[in-house]
């Protein structure tokens, strides 16, 4: 029999990889409210937002107010592609900060519009001085088994990209299926790998439920020793760059699987479905992840 895990940390991700997607803007307060009943259903790490480009990524303009408003309770996280990202990360009192980049270069060049190796450059001093100035630096690494634009990405190139953030030091490497397109052979081989390369950096597997198989994923992932995945409740979002991708696997689906396995998080299911229904209202497209479609149902 396998080995599982007695305890999983989830990395609620939906106030940002989960809004960044929506078309339509939601207000400030409304994500305010969305993250904060969030933290009540026992959520300790989320990323709150991320601080790019407004032209690029309309809805997440407001980054500065959420993140002067937020509790700092447990982990909170900000995405930021550069120099002036950080600096308006850190002015707003941000002491996580998430960094991110493509596997491939079509992917990095249509999301920040670099090359991969060009971003690196950008990133390694950036992520030095992160480190020096004693924050936590989670790396997200996109495309990591498929590209929307160059198809299978080798395993071989994600590893040599992880290795790079680990000889500079990073806390957590977040390797992400940003498609949706793996299956759960790949997911265990390639975490098994990681696992195996990189056993002092915190390891994160991050799904997009595209084509359903995020949930199979995230148990091959658990037996080749992952705990610590990244979800978003209702399943929101996607990335605005990576064409056909859905959302991520949904966060209250998951949590209802580790606790049916006797696996905990510390997460209120029926708490977290009252944050999912206070978003819900302000999402372009309906909720119906298998938890959240219950809660509504015995409402
Ligand atoms: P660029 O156009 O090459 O940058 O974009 P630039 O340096 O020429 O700047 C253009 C303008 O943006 C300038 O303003 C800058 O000041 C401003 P202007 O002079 O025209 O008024 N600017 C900024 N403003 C606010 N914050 C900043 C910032 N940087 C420049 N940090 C850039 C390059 C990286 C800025 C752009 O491509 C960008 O913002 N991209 C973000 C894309 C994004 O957010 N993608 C989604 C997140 S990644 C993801 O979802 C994947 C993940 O979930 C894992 C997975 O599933 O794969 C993490
Ligand atoms: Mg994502």
């Amino acid at each position: 029999m396998f080995s599982l895990p007695n305890k999983v940390t989830i990395i609620e991700v939906g106030p940002r990889d989960g809004l960044q997607n929506e078309a339509k803007p939601v207000s400030t307060e409304s994500k305010i409210e969305f993250i904060t009943a969030l933290q009540q259903a026992g959520i300790e790490e989320m990323e709150l937002t991320s601080f790019v480009s407004p032209k690029w990524v309309p809805q997440m303009a407001d980054a500065k107010e959420i993140v002067s408003a937020i509790p700092k309770i447990g982990r909170q996280f900000v995405l930021a592609p550069n120099d002036k990202g950080i600096a308006s990360a850190l002015d707003a009192g941000a002491r996580a900060v998430a960094v991110f980049v493509g596997v491939s270069n079509s992917f990095n060049k249509k999301n920040i519009n670099k090359t991969t190796a060009e971003s690196m450059e950008t990133l390694k001093p950036l992520i030095l001085n992160l480190k020096q100035d004693g924050l936590f630096v989670r790396a997200c690494i996109s495309t990591a088994f498929y590209c929307p634009f160059e198809g299978a990405i080798k395993p071989e190139d994600t590893m040599a990209l992880c290795r790079q953030f680990a000889e500079w030091d990073v806390d957590e490497l977040s390797v992400a299926d940003t498609i949706g397109m793996a299956s759960p052979i790949e997911s265990y081989n390639l975490f098994h790998k990681l696992v195996d390369a990189f056993p002092d950096v915190l390891m994160t597997a991050h799904f997009h439920d595209t084509r359903k198989m995020a949930i199979a994923n995230i148990f091959a992932a658990l037996q080749a020793g992952i705990s610590r995945f990244d979800s978003s409740a209702g399943g929101l979002g996607g990335c605005p760059f990576a064409p056909g991708a859905t959302g991520n696997v949904a966060t209250e689906d998951v949590v209802n699987m580790l606790h049916r396995m006797g696996i905990e998080t510390g997460i209120d299911l029926d708490k977290l479905c009252e944050a999912i229904k206070k978003i819900e209202p302000y999402v372009s497209n309906s909720i119906n992840t298998g938890m959240y479609t219950l809660y509504k149902n015995r409402l």
